[in-house]
């Protein structure tokens, strides 16, 4: 651990005194459980805090305070989609109706949380336009490792095996090719045109009867709108393969166009970037998958159905392939509750705006910057941009690493850094619908006032951020060495 933090705020196991309590269970009234066999029991004790409810309260909100979330300020993350996330959502998703129920519990008894899940599948078919949807998937990744496993399963029912890859831009989001991989498809890479786009030649190219899918997202991670994906389409049908597209990029296009109208065949959704639920840190996201109607028999049950007879919501489980599961239970429940607050409280309109104020706001900073960077590829955007700062870094020595940690001193997270890799020295902003006109201002103001400081000061930038309690980390190290777990010394 670093040792300036260890200093500035010690580990709750290092503010542990033996036998101090937060809280005092009640004396058992119920006879003892028999305890397992003592080849299956741990030896000696385990190393947990003690402490009391003060002393972990005050732990946990010092850190709190030390770190930067949507809630503090400007989140301009590109690719991440850092919109608000409307504490609504939180109210209903803490209702003791959806929290204190069992995933095990009979069906007659869960028929409101039945409802929403159903709804959210209509909803979600509906914004899509595809007809069949599980919402088992827990993160974007892992909608796509769904997705491409409902594709495998079917050229595998179809006795077309030999259809195992997978092309990919090469200006993809990394886990495309990591859920391709894991899936046992051999990932074909595709080139970028000059503008940014699918290289159409490159891609005739390396469509052939092994192509299983063309993985992309539209707009593509460089903010632009895929201009021929009508024609994709075409080409990729045509030699019998299937269009996969990564969701993660919807913000741009909800309300406005569906996937499915543009030949897709198999999409999944990252709740928790459109649909305001919360993400970052690894925590509980949500990637449902949806499909046209050829892929049904292969889509993840259980889904959830309404009886026409008697209007009863139902888990529908399907028979013998059908049954593939991708998760425990029916996926993280509460993160759909919070996305369907969110569409409810949005309406149809309201979604259609989000998607129009994200793509206002991201061409607004890009052009109130465009005097000191412009972007790497094409103008107009989408809901994002990417700036390459490969002159401005040989010019002064300033990286786009350093820029965005000078970011950090003036209050803003800094945008995506390296990606896509097909850019040098990459710099990508998302500013959402949710930020203010002032707010974009202010940002852009910032980043002028680096764009001078490296022209005159490069060195003060080199150390940046220098306001934070933990200064410029060692980020190979951190990626080389990892330490993920309490070492006592
Ligand atoms: C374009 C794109 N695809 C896929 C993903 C993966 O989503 P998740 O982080 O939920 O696994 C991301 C995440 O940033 C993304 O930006």
């Amino acid at each position: 651990m670093d040792e300036t933090l260890k200093v500035i705020e010690p580990l709750l196991i290092e503010l542990s005194v033996p036998g101090r309590r937060g809280f005092k269970f009640a004396a058992s009234d119920v006879p003892r459980a028999q305890e397992p066999d003592s080849a299956i029991r741990r030896e000696g004790g385990v190393l947990l805090p003690q402490a009391s409810e003060l002393d972990t309260v005050r732990h946990f909100t010092r850190l709190a305070s030390m770190t930067f979330g949507v809630d503090m300020g400007p989140y301009p993350l590109g690719s991440c989609t850092m919109k608000y996330n409307p504490k609504l959502n939180e109210a209903c998703a803490s209702l003791d109706g959806f929290t204190a129920l069992h995933p095990l519990q009979d069906e007659d008894t869960v028929q409101g949380a039945l409802e929403l899940m159903y709804r959210m599948q209509e909803s979600l078919s509906e914004l899509v336009g595809m007809p069949c949807c599980t919402l088992a998937p827990c993160a974007g990744a892992h909608g796509e490792y769904t997705g491409l496993k409902i594709i495998r399963s079917y050229f595998h029912d179809k006795g077309q095996s030999n259809r195992n890859r997978i092309l990919i831009p090469v200006s993809a989001h990394g886990t495309n090719p990591a859920s391709a991989n894991v899936n046992g498809f051999e990932v074909v890479e595709v080139a970028s045109s000059s503008d940014g786009l699918v290289d159409m030649d490159d891609l005739r190219s390396k469509l052939d009867e092994n192509t299983a899918a063309l993985m992309l997202t539209n707009p593509n991670t460089l903010g632009l709108f895929e201009t021929d994906i009508l024609e994709i389409s075409r080409l990729v049908h045509e030699k019998g393969g299937l269009m996969y597209y990564d969701g993660a990029n919807f913000n741009a296009l909800m309300g406005w166009a569906r996937p499915g109208d543009m030949g897709f065949d198999v999409v999944h959704l990252n709740l928790h970037k459109t649909f305001s639920t919360p993400h970052g840190g690894g925590g509980p996201g949500s990637g449902p998958v949806l499909a046209k109607e050829h892929l049904r028999p292969f889509v993840p049950r259980p889904t959830v159905v309404r009886h026409k007879s008697d209007g009863r919501y139902a888990l529908s489980w399907g028979r013998g392939r059908r049954r593939t599961k991708v998760c425990a239970f029916w996926g993280n429940f509460l993160v759909v509750v919070r996305a369907y607050a969110y569409i409810l409280a949005m309406g149809s309109d309201g979604l259609r705006a989000a998607s129009t104020y994200a793509v206002l706001n991201a061409n607004y900073l890009r052009v109130s910057m465009q005097d000191i960077f412009s972007p790497a590829y094409g103008s107009l955007c989408k809901h994002e941009f990417v700036l390459g700062l490969a002159r401005f870094r040989e010019e002064t020595g300033v990286s786009a690493l350093d820029m965005a940690k000078g970011l950090i001193d003036l209050g803003f997270h800094p945008p995506t850094m390296y990606f896509p890799t097909i850019v040098h020295e990459a710099l990508m902003f998302e500013p959402t619908e949710s930020e203010s006109k002032d707010t974009l201002d202010s940002l852009s103001q910032a980043m002028h006032s680096l764009c001078e400081t490296a022209r005159t000061d490069a060195g003060a930038l080199h150390g940046a951020p220098v306001g934070t309690i933990i200064g410029r980390v060692d980020e190979v190290r951190a990626v080389k060495q990892p330490v993920l777990k309490y070492q006592e010394d």
